[in-house]
């Protein structure tokens, strides 16, 4: 579906719950408030809704939460998905990988991104507030291991800026592309003062290495990649403070509760509950909230209450 800046919206990201074992520092207090069980979407809504979308010509589909491997329906949903699009993709803490990563790719799972802010047990717990490290690294080494297509997500942050070299040199090691997201303004908690722009974060690990621009595509997302020549490792940029992306931007989001987010700046958002179960008033309402896709993001200037949790991540 084309928008009104002529740009070609096919790819969802879809929420499957707002919930987390996670409380990241840029994304939740500890004891941050979530959708009650009885809003989330259903699995029969979901399939309508996954049928809507191919349909509408929508050609991807990620799976996002909160932490979408927290749902317990999570692999009936990959049925769904499967059934419609054939694949699908997951952006996930990890956590829970080593348990779900296989049934995944049986029921359509192709490609992760796993979020790893930190190899080190005490910074990743701070970050996180969970001492987890060790599960996301064995589920990580599962979805490697099993063949997924495999992405690192890094949210770079005053915390974990020491950590750079670790991380590439990790992915490299793993030989897994690995990108490094700049904080944004989400919900109530951010704190300007972590904030790292990309240019910063380029011209220490060019004290190092050598990076080249990467001309292709590697995937779906707003990701800007540079090859490091001695290591023969693809790393990626999202930079929506510094590096506009907007004009390319791709895809819609629909939170848990089936609330369509044209974008992740604004914290308008066009419900669907009411016509969940009317495939055409559906289309309708999908077709009104690609229209109200705004041209571009003001996260510089105005404040952005809803998180990134309860958006679709
Ligand atoms: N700024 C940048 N990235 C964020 N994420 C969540 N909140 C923010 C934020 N405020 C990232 C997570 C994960 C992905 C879903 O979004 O770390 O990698
Ligand atoms: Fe959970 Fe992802 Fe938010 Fe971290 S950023 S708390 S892993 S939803």
């Amino acid at each position: 579906m084309v928008d009104k800046y002529k740009r070609n919206i096919d790819y969802v990201r879809l929420s499957v719950t707002d919930k987390c074992n996670f409380r990241c520092n840029y994304c939740m207090i500890e004891n941050a408030e979530f959708m009650n069980d009885n809003e989330l979407l259903t699995l029969k809504q979901i399939e309508t809704l996954i049928k809507v979308l191919k349909d509408l010509k929508f050609k991807h589909v990620r799976i996002t939460g909160g932490e979408p491997t927290l749902r317990t329906d999570i692999i009936e949903i990959a049925k769904i998905i499967k059934k419609y699009f054939g694949n699908f993709s997951i952006t996930t803490n990890g956590s829970l990988l080593d348990l779900l990563a296989k049934d995944l790719k049986e029921n359509g799972l192709s490609s992760v991104n796993i979020s790893l802010d930190s190899l080190n047990r005490d910074n990743f717990r701070k970050i996180t507030r969970r001492d987890d490290l060790d599960k996301v690294l064995k589920g990580l080494e599962k979805a490697i291991k099993l063949g997924l297509k495999v992405k690192l997500n890094t949210v770079i942050q005053k915390a974990n800026f020491n950590e750079i070299f670790d991380l590439i040199e990790f992915a490299s090691k793993i030989n897994v592309a690995i990108r490094f997201i700049e904080l944004m303004p989400l919900g109530e908690k951010y704190n300007k003062e972590n904030f790292i722009s990309e240019d910063k974060l380029k011209s220490i690990i060019k004290e190092k290495y050598t990076l080249v621009p990467l001309n292709k595509k590697l995937g779906l997302g707003p990701s800007r990649y540079f090859l490091i020549k001695e290591l023969n490792l693809n790393i990626g940029f999202i930079s929506a403070m510094t590096h506009n992306f907007c004009s390319l931007c791709n895809k819609i989001r629909i939170a848990a509760n089936g609330s369509i987010f044209p974008c992740l700046a604004f914290d308008y958002y066009i419900s669907l509950k009411d016509v969940i179960n009317d495939e055409d008033k559906l289309k309708e309402r999908i077709i009104l909230a690609v229209n109200k896709k705004p041209e571009k993001h003001f996260l510089n200037k105005i404040k952005k209450v809803i998180p990134m949790h309860k958006m679709g991540g």
